[in-house]
């Protein structure tokens, strides 16, 4: 990625997450219905019935204790979802420590892992920057009429 589309995407990063600071002071801003956010593809935008996005309403604020909000993971200028060369740019501009970059769903393994260091998270993150990848790992069911009889996983750490 060439430095000026860098500091071209960090503007738009910086813009949303200032919008949403404020929203959380209670400042009150909106995002304007059809506003141009571009992409590699052209632009982005969303249409709201209520005439525009108001950046206070729950989805912009941290509601639990790991500081995300929806917006961690839906963000206006993706299409509402993430976009993978966007959450390596967030990875780039926090060091890895934006709260979207999470173990209990944000990493390729919940174990075996160091989010110590930056190489560390670098490497534990890395299907979400290559990929926009967020999984939940849950046990099989009691209940399955199946069995795992064998896991291979090329990502795991050894
Ligand atoms: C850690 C990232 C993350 C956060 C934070 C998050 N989501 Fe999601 N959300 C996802 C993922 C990943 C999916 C897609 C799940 C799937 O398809 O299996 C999703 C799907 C959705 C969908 C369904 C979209 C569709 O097209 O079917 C809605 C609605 C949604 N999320 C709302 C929310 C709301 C509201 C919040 C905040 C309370 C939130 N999300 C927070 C990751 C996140």
């Amino acid at each position: 990625m060439r430095v000026a589309t860098i500091c071209f995407l960090s503007a738009i990063l910086i813009a949303i997450a200032t919008a949403v600071v404020f929203a959380e002071h209670g400042e009150n801003l909106k995002i304007p219905n059809l506003f141009p956010f571009p992409d590699s593809s052209g632009v982005v935008e969303t249409f709201s019935s209520n005439g525009s996005i108001d950046l206070s309403n729950p989805f912009f604020q941290s509601l639990g204790t790991n500081g995300r909000a929806c917006v961690s993971c839906h963000l206006p200028d993706q299409g509402w979802s993430i976009a993978a060369d966007r959450v390596q740019l967030r990875f780039h501009l926090t060091a890895g420590k934006d709260p979207i970059f999470r173990t209990n769903d944000g990493s390729n393994c919940d174990h075996n892992i160091d989010t110590s260091t930056l190489a560390g998270r670098r490497q534990a993150y890395s299907l979400l920057t290559s990929r926009g990848l967020i999984r939940i790992a849950i046990d099989v069911p009691a209940a399955a009429e199946f069995e795992v009889a064998d896991v291979n996983n090329p990502i795991r750490v050894q």
